[in-house]
């Protein structure tokens, strides 16, 4: 499919380059390409504009949390947007596709840092999204980039989330939307958001890995704009995650911030967040990253092991859905990521995930099965004294529990005090009368 025909922009307007990691060819920041059109390498956005430093930035990142943020335009009222000059600083307000999205809570919980075993356990609920999902801050980012391309359709490869947030804003851009999904393999809320939002969704007979390339080969071929997160504006838009809580945090920095990782784009967005951050004087130490794998979804986990020699693949097998990935796209970024913030990569088991699950789900937090990956790692590491009982941790959680309802009854603590049968009238008033006399 063609791209239409932009108007030209001023080299004022150019704040922002497209760079490849491998052969380090630059592009227009109005590029249509998601990877290098030389190499097939990863693409990074570098951004030119001169930026004030430390102080004077944070103070401007504050002053928008003012009355604007109730009343603004959308991208005013946006977590993302709030930090454009580190998004797409050349994006005009008319061509940015914003839900608004972002601002999501940092609660803490005592019953999950006990569990967790830290006591300054934070947890970043990025379910508190649009399409309840972090994947939103990515979207509004590359729809935005879609709009200002002229691009004709988007399309991604997906587990369910990224479908969602996709339908969800490229129908608010008007844009058409193609989605592959792993036959089988995605959860029924994400599934029942990719339908209604109206996207043409594809279920292929394969797991992820095969519907991201075949994503990849489609868009080539037929010119569809690809915005999986290897897109380097998906990748400006994740940042905010990172930016948002250090910013709930008084920009003072955690000694730590897990999150789960599958296809490896946020950990890769969390690094360069936070070499971004650290260069322009906004915080005075990095975080620790912890990137958490399921066991059997876990090449990057095995990579760390013998830090990272050889690129690793495997087939993947984990009932985290969303994570269910063996050949992840953002390995060398990743890489990069870890190694700047001195991280960790753990791998964590089906059991240990949902083991975290029921405690999140149960003191009315809750999140689907991938994001409780983020605490299970930070329990494993707390164990083996990698990370200190004193330290202060902040974990993601990437997805809202009713993404995935079916885990979450088949994962919720069981002998309750409600009943498991339905009951008549009579029988439900016994039934309480027994359970407050026991009580
Ligand atoms: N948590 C959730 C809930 C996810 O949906 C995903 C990825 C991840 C964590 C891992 O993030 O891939 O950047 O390492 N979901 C993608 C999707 C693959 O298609 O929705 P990652």
């Amino acid at each position: 499919m063609p791209v239409q025909t932009l108007t030209p922009i001023t080299a004022a307007e150019q704040m922002s380059i497209v760079r490849c990691a491998s052969c380090h060819a630059t592009l227009d920041d109005r590029t249509a390409r998601a990877t290098c059109p030389n190499c097939g390498g990863l693409l990074a956005v570098e951004h030119t504009l001169a930026l004030p430093r430390g102080d004077t930035l944070r103070a401007r990142f504050d002053e928008r949390l003012g009355v604007e943020s109730y009343r603004g335009s959308a991208a005013e009222r946006s977590g993302v947007w709030r930090f454009r000059e580190l998004v797409l600083p050349g994006a005009r307000d008319e061509e940015i596709v914003s839900h608004p999205e972002g601002n999501t809570p940092l609660v803490t919980r005592e019953a999950v840092a006990g569990f967790a075993g830290v006591r300054d356990l934070w947890l970043k609920h990025e379910g508190h999204n649009p399409s309840a999902s972090f994947k939103d801050r990515g979207m509004t980012a590359a729809l935005t980039q879609a709009k200002r391309i002229g691009a004709v359709a988007v399309a991604c490869a997906s587990t369910g989330n990224t479908s969602a947030s996709l339908a969800a804003y490229a129908a608010q851009a008007g844009i058409p939307a193609f989605v592959l999904v792993p036959e089988g393999r995605v959860s029924t809320g994400k599934l029942a958001q990719t339908l209604a939002y109206g996207a043409h969704m594809i279920r292929l007979l394969g797991d992820f890995d095969d519907c991201l390339e075949l994503a990849r080969e489609a868009s080539e071929r037929l010119g569809v704009y690809l915005v999986n997160s290897l897109n380097p504006f998906r990748v400006e838009g994740q940042k905010t995650i990172v930016l948002e809580l250090l910013q709930q945090l008084g920009w003072e920095a955690p000694d730590w911030i897990a999150l789960p990782a599958g296809n490896l784009g946020n950990t890769a967005a969390f690094g360069k967040a936070l070499r971004e951050a650290h260069g322009l004087g906004m915080i005075d130490r990095v975080p620790r990253l912890l990137a958490v794998q399921a066991a059997g979804a876990a090449p990057f986990a095995a990579g760390f092991s013998d830090d990272f020699a050889t690129r690793r693949r495997v087939r993947a097998e984990t009932a985290a859905t969303a994570i269910r990935i063996g050949d992840p796209a953002s390995w060398d970024r990743a890489v990069d990521a870890i190694r700047f913030s001195n991280g960790y990569v753990a791998a964590v088991s089906d059991a240990e995930i949902f083991a975290a699950k029921r405690v999140i789900d149960s003191c009315g937090v809750g999140c689907e099965p991938a994001s409780a990956a983020s605490v299970a790692g930070v329990r494993v590491l707390a164990e083996r004294g990698i990370i200190g009982a004193g330290e202060r941790v902040v974990a993601v959680l990437t997805g809202h529990l009713l993404k995935d309802p079916d885990a979450a009854l088949a994962a919720r603590v069981a002998g309750g005090l409600g009943s498991e049968e339905s009951l008549t009238r009579d029988e439900a008033l016994a039934h309480l009368g027994r359970v407050l006399a026991g009580s």
